[in-house]
């Protein structure tokens, strides 16, 4: 089933240079890239883009970072998009994510977890909206 997911290089990927290795595992995989650009946050944006976490003790916390610095967001295209990038992410705890997982292979933090990605087609489609209006 061909679907499209979106997925954001955080401000610590790209402060570590590693937004070339992490587009390659997507294309190495199979996906096509459909859109990709560099951006900064507004507060605005992140809040809305986190908008589903607004309860949570951490989303001040999720905003501020995401605000910190520029971003790389994609949406990519091809079979099971969303299951499949989820899986090549790894688990939101980049400490407890699987070896071969971009956190796993990249990262140690939680806020700080170097990529997020749509989990679901609703959030796909809320979070185009917000990045790519
Ligand atoms: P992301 O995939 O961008 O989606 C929501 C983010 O919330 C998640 O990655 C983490 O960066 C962050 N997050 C989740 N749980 C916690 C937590 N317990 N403390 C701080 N940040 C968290």
């Amino acid at each position: 089933m061909t679907e499209q997911s979106l997925f954001i290089v955080k401000p610590d990927g790209v402060e570590r240079k590693i937004v070339g290795q992490i587009i390659s595992r997507f294309e190495n995989k199979g996906f096509r890239i459909v859109k990709l650009k560099m951006l900064t946050f507004t507060k605005e944006m992140a809040e809305e883009f986190y908008s589903i976490h607004k309860s949570k003790p951490f989303f001040g916390e999720l905003v501020s970072f995401i605000i910190s610095g520029r971003v790389v967001v994609a949406v990519i295209e091809g079979n099971n998009a969303i299951a499949t990038t989820r899986l090549m992410v790894g688990s939101t705890k980049s400490f407890e994510a699987q070896p071969g997982s971009i956190r796993g292979d990249f990262g140690l933090g939680i806020t700080d977890n170097i990529i997020h990605a749509s989990d679901s087609k609703e959030s796909f489609e809320k979070e185009v909206s917000v990045v790519f209006k």
